[in-house]
């Protein structure tokens, strides 16, 4: 096993790497005030630089965690006819600065706390796979987000901050749905993840503008989760987990939100 120092020398981005790979600025991707976080986008590389206050223990278990996720959905998304992801983790620097940085591949579309309003229309047509005709933005969004709680389900996994703010809808080709913020992500009881589920439906359920949309929500939502069609499927997340912790040599554990041994469940999350 290797030292956090070490491992975090592994995937240091210096600034020549920064500078050879996303070749672009960083230009502020979302509002200062509001957020804990200041998040970055080079958009020629599509890289998202996300610098937070916290300790460099935090910043490498949202790497690791994003890099969980990132292949469990992939797994997924190769087994069904629905795209699900969460960003690649690319690197980090300044951990030892009070704010450090975390970098990841940019996951386009809308949070989906802000998919109506002024971005797009309710009846905007979403082209999922294997409907034979398009589906409205809502119902097409509740399908992907019963897809997405199918397999944390399965998986036991708790995204600990799971809101419309935490999940990206793409609804246009290749249609996705993605997770973020994965900083307090961990094994859990069923329970959890399914007052998660219920949590993230209720948010949805709250931002949809039209009550047409609504009374059908729930069935779509249901449809989603068919459509993985997991029944008697065994969890892929031994695997990967066994997978990370060898490709980085460090004892990063999702049950104890561990890594190396250093606990950092007590601390909270935003
Ligand atoms: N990889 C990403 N791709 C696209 N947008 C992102 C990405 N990471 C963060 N964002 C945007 O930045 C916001 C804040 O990021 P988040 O990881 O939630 O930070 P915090 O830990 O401060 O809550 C998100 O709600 C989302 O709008
Ligand atoms: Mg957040």
């Amino acid at each position: 096993m290797q030292s956090l120092e070490s491992f975090a020398g592994s995937i240091l981005l210096s600034r020549e790497k920064i500078e050879s790979s996303v070749a672009s600025a960083f230009v502020s991707y979302t509002s200062i005030k509001q957020k804990s976080s200041h998040i970055g986008l080079a958009s020629s590389g599509g890289t998202i630089k996300k610098v937070k206050k916290r300790s460099p223990e935090r910043t490498l278990y949202e790497f690791l965690s994003l890099r969980v996720w990132h292949d469990l959905l992939q797994h997924y998304s190769l087994l069904s006819p629905l795209k699900l992801c969460a960003p690649l983790p690319l690197g980090v620097s300044h951990l030892e600065t009070e704010e450090s940085a975390l970098y990841m591949e940019f996951m386009p579309g809308y949070e989906v706390r802000k998919l109506g309003g002024q971005n797009l229309r309710r009846s905007f047509p979403v082209y999922i796979p294997e409907q034979e005709t398009p589906v409205p933005l809502y119902p097409a969004c509740a399908l992907y987000l019963g897809a997405l709680d199918c397999i944390k389900e399965l998986e036991g996994l708790c995204h600990g901050d799971y809101d419309a703010r935490h999940v990206i809808f793409k609804p246009f080709d290749p249609v996705s749905l993605a997770v973020i913020d994965v900083e307090g992500s961990r094994k859990d009881s069923f329970i959890e993840i399914d007052a998660e589920s219920h949590y993230m439906f209720t948010d949805f359920e709250r931002i949809t503008p039209s009550h047409r949309d609504l009374s059908a929500l729930r069935s779509w939502y249901e449809q989603g989760r068919e459509m993985l069609s997991l029944k008697d499927k065994q969890p892929f997340f031994p695997e990967i987990s066994e997978k990370v912790n060898r490709e980085y040599d460090i004892e990063f554990n999702m049950e104890s939100m561990s890594l190396n041994g250093i606990s950092l469940r007590e601390r909270g999350s935003t």
